[in-house]
């Protein structure tokens, strides 16, 4: 995985910028149209529930055009709605295709209400990746109080732009955009829509707070780079659940300096798993704590149940970790524990404990289904193992026993078949050391 926070300055600066611009937009918008104001607006497009309505297409969006980069159209309807606007919003996105750059939605919002987004059609990603000065193409900001919601579909067009990402020969490679972008928001719902092809990542939720996602939907292939379904940094109370992910990189992503993050009823596959780090890449990494996944099915994925950190001087706290009710179907790696990812020289300074794996069953498409490959400064301490069912579910070996690996772990075990830490063999098969 490769890490976006060091982007934070030039981010900042960049929406600085494009907060301007938006304000320019919003002043020359209102010389030319007569001034928006809330009480003409609130008489046009009161709907029942009180909020005003911001129809993109009345800010001169158009549909299914190819040509039409409907950006300002957006860009107009977010400073209308959320800027400008006492009465609380409603910003509508009907249906039919509307070709959109890069947008920064960036509050605060002059409402206290929630401003509402409601996707009825398709939001379609331009694929200059030129046009991409920052690697995010909506990116919410600033804003407290979001609601996105509706039947539509975000697509990323990532097939397009794809073959750009060198990432995993360059190590200084450029990133293409995540299609959602959530940055000190707080107290967002989404709901319904659907995010397809994101170019990077489709959701991206950092320094926020509150934000649940439900019954959302993502896909992507199976190998489309780094398309992680949703990656979580910085954030404290992150719920997401009854959401089905197919995609090309981790599932759900959850790094440092995450807290209270509730996972349920999320099915993911094809996908890398459902993964608590990488931590520790970077020396800015702080410790995680208190996530819980549940109820969840993984289907063809890479991983199932991971934590990983890195080697190297940095050192953190992973802590509180639960993995519930999780069923696993033909996952390469059911349970994994990694702390040598990356850096594989140097060991990791990262403690996990207080990590407990409950009632996980299924198939694994590997031999070993449980790999407790622990630090040797810092062991895992203490990793519950309980109800825990794998077997082998590949066509290799005759048998459907699978083995389990362990190294420095400290493991309290009430009925795992196989029982936890009762195989020999390397700690953690250099296959399952990916570096995804
Ligand atoms: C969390 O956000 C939801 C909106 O999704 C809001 O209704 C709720 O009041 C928020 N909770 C807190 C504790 O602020
Ligand atoms: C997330 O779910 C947990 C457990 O059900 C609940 O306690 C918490 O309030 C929820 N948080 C949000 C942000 O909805
Ligand atoms: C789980 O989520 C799926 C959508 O992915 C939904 O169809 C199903 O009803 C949910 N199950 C429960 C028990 O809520
Ligand atoms: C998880 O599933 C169990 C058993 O199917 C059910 O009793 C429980 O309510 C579910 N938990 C959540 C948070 O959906
Ligand atoms: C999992 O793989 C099997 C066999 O290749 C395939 O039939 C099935 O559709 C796949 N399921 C998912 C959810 O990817
Ligand atoms: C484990 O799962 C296998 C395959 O589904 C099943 O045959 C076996 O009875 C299960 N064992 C336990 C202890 O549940």
């Amino acid at each position: 995985m490769i890490d976006m926070e060091r982007r934070r300055l030039i981010d900042h600066f960049e929406a600085v910028l494009l907060l301007c611009c938006a304000f320019l937009i919003s002043s020359a918008a209102g010389a030319f149209r007569g001034h928006v104001s809330d009480d003409t607006g609130l008489r046009r497009g009161l709907t029942e529930t009180g909020r005003q309505i911001f129809d993109v297409t009345k800010y001169g969006a158009v549909a299914n055009n190819e040509r039409k980069d409907n950006v300002q159209a957006f860009m107009k309807t977010w400073v209308a709605a959320c800027r400008n606007s006492n009465a609380p919003a409603k910003i509508v996105i009907p249906t039919g295709a509307f070709l959109v750059g890069p947008v920064v939605f960036q509050g605060p919002c002059k409402s206290s209400e929630p401003i509402v987004i409601e996707v009825q059609g398709t939001v379609k990603a331009t694929t200059d990746v030129s046009d991409y000065s920052s690697p995010e193409w909506f990116s919410f900001e600033f804003v407290n109080g979001l609601v996105l919601t509706g039947k539509g579909t975000f697509d990323g067009q990532g097939p397009k732009v794809w073959h750009y990402n060198d990432c995993k020969t360059n190590p200084n490679c450029q990133h293409l955009a995540s299609s959602l972008r959530f940055s000190n928001v707080n107290n967002a719902y989404v709901e319904g829509i659907t995010s397809l092809n994101s170019k990077w990542f489709h959701f991206f939720i950092y320094e926020s707070k509150n934000i649940t996602l439900n019954n959302v939907k993502i896909t992507a292939p199976a190998e489309s780079p780094n398309t992680d379904g949703i990656h979580i940094s910085a954030s404290t109370s992150v719920n997401v659940t009854n959401t089905a992910i197919a995609t090309g990189d981790d599932c759900i992503g959850i790094v440092q300096d995450c807290h209270n993050i509730y996972i349920t009823n999320v099915t993911c596959g094809p996908g890398h798993g459902i993964s608590v780090g990488s931590l520790g890449k970077w020396s800015y990494d702080k410790g995680v704590s208190n996530i819980v996944v549940r109820n969840c099915t993984l289907v063809n994925t890479t991983n199932g149940a991971r934590i990983k950190t890195w080697g190297g001087t940095t050192s953190g706290e992973a802590t509180g970790i639960i993995y519930e009710n999780i069923i696993m179907k033909n996952v390469k790696n059911p349970i994994i524990i990694d702390q040598n990812y990356g850096r594989k020289n140097q060991p990791s300074k990262w403690k996990i404990k207080d990590v407990h794996f409950r009632n996980i069953k299924g198939t694994s498409a590997s031999k070993v289904s449980i790999s407790l490959g622990c630090s040797s400064l810092f062991p895992c301490e203490v990793v519950e193992m309980s109800n825990i069912n794998l077997s082998y579910g590949g066509t290799k070996f005759a048998t459907t026993a699978t083995d389990s690996v362990c190294a420095n772990a400290k493991v309290a075990n009430s009925g795992s078949n196989p029982v936890p830490c009762s195989s020999k063999g390397p700690t953690v098969p250099s296959a399952q050391s990916t570096f995804e």
